[in-house]
């Protein structure tokens, strides 16, 4: 007998890349599978959760019952998840959302007129929607990911204060990038805990599982 930890409960997830035209054919995006993602999308709606998944490109099967929404930028991706937020218990910021978009995109492909000249990209900064949604007054309960590559306990610590959020999961991005099992560390006010390598849907259960104490 499995209970239904977040029966009722109303989640809303982003995972997977964000992307970032510079023209009609090229992009710049993150390495992001979305797999972390979809298996908390997966876990939250056994676990009885309503849920709605925002993601960028991914070549994953949308999990059983899920909503999901396809997004591709981070502009997109910040404009889906305020407009949906309203209804959230829980937000579970999974996406890889890149930090920058083109500024100066092109309408038509950028033609290479020489060996040697490059284009000239300028850029400006996205929105951060996690730390958006957490400063929300009576927002939904908000978990952050990190994957950091190195110094992840100061680093993922640090986020956690600086984006204000309850709960923020971090990973080592070497081992957890498009693998099939990672090592989660889950950084709260009290401090850290360490959970060992395991597959990422059953760590995206063990985490279901903590955050529904949490609420
Ligand atoms: O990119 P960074 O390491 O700051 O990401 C930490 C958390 O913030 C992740 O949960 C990510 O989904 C979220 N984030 C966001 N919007 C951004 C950048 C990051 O929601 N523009």
């Amino acid at each position: 007998f499995q209970p239904k930890l977040l029966a009722g409960k109303r989640v809303l997830i982003t995972a997977g890349p964000t992307s970032e035209p510079i023209d009609p054919v090229r992009v710049i995006s993150n390495r992001s599978s979305g797999k972390m993602g979809y298996a908390i999308a997966r876990a939250a709606q056994e676990a009885g959760a309503h849920v709605t998944l925002v993601s960028g490109p991914v070549a994953l099967e949308t999990p059983y019952q899920v909503r999901r929404i396809n997004v591709e930028t981070a502009r997109q991706m910040h404009a889906t998840v305020m407009s949906q937020v309203d209804d959230a218990d829980i937000f579970i910021s999974v996406a890889a959302v890149a930090d920058w978009y083109v500024s100066n995109a092109s309408d038509i492909k950028i033609k290479k007129t020489s060996e040697q000249a490059t284009p000239n990209l300028q850029f400006s900064p996205n929105p951060d929607i996690l730390a958006e949604v957490a400063a929300l007054k009576n927002g939904p309960f908000c978990v952050g990911f990190a994957a950091e590559t190195d110094n992840l306990i100061e680093h993922a610590q640090a986020k956690r204060q600086r984006k204000n959020v309850p709960l923020l999961v971090a990973n080592l991005a070497q081992r957890a990038m498009n693998a099939d099992d990672t090592e989660l560390v889950l950084f709260d006010e009290q401090g850290h805990m360490h959970w060992p390598a395991q597959d990422k849907l059953l760590a995206a259960r063990q985490l279901v599982q903590n955050i529904a104490q949490r609420l």
